[in-house]
Formats: C-alpha cells, structure tokens, sequence
C-alpha cells in the first residue's frame, strides 16, 4: 500500500506540480520584476534583480540616508563579495560561528556583482 502511494506520487503528483509551476512561471503578468541585466540597466533595475535574490526588494524610502550609507550598503555589500575597507564581517563572531559562516560563503571572498553595477544601486539607494 505504501509503495503504492509513493508511486502515486512520483507518477502523478510530481509531473502535476511541475506543470503547474512551468505554467506558472509562462505567465507574463508574474514576471514584470524580472529585467535581461544588461550594461544599459539603471541602479533601480539593477536593485531589484540583486537585491531580491535574498529577500522582497526594500524601498530606499524606507531609510534615511546616512543608516544606507553607513549600515545596510556595507553589509549588504559583503554579502555580494564587496569588500569594506578597515570592515571584517567575521570580527563579531567567535570561532566556531566564523567556521560556519565560511562554509555558507554568507561573504564571498570574490564579488558576485559587477563593481559598476554595485556602485549604480548604492547610488540608487543612497538618493
Ligand atoms: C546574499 C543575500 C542578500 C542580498 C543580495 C541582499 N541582502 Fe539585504 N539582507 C540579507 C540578510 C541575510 C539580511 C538580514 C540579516 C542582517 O540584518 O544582517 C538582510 C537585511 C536587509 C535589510 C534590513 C536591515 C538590516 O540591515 O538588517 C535591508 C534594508 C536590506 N537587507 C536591504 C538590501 C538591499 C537594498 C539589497 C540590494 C542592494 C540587499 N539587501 C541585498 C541578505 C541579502
């Protein structure tokens, strides 16, 4: 009977649920977010492709200017590879947490983004 289920599910279930999430992603309404990121993309278009590959994309209206610049932009920065100079993510954490945090590669040694690209958001977000 067990077995029987589970063969249920991998010959119907599953291939359902796949149609449905192709069809899904087929839908043109559902991707007005999404952008070809090209060199012509503005700080705005480029803030919503990379900023929601982790999280909704936070409105820069949402802070004030200076805990942009001197908090979230940083941090947020290290988490795409760009380094802050005298900024070392893992200084807060004790050795076995720095250990983790590595393996995860939360700070990638290489930035993930294009320098030109980062400096076109943080322009953005900094208005
Ligand atoms: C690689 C994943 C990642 C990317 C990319 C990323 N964030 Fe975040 N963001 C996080 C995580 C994780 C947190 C919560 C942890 C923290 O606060 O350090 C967070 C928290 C935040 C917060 C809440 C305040 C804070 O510091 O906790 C804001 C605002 C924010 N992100 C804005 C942005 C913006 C704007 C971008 C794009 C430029 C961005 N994030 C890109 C992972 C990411």
């Amino acid at each position: 009977m067990k077995n029987l289920i589970c063969l249920l599910i991998v010959l119907i279930l599953f291939p359902a649920l796949l149609a449905i999430y192709s069809f899904k992603s087929n839908d043109p309404s559902a991707a007005n977010d999404s952008i070809h990121i090209n060199g012509e993309a503005t700080g705005k278009e480029l803030a919503l492709v990379y900023c929601k590959i982790c999280h909704l994309f936070p409105e820069p209206a949402l802070l004030d200017k200076k805990t942009w610049t001197t908090s979230v932009l940083p941090n947020m920065g290290l988490r795409l590879g760009i380094k802050q100079k005298d900024k070392d993510p893992f200084e807060n954490l004790d050795s076995i947490d720095v250990e983790i945090v590595k393996r995860l590669n939360i700070y990638p040694a290489n930035p993930i983004i294009m320098k030109e690209d980062w400096e076109k958001i943080v322009c953005v977000l900094q208005e």
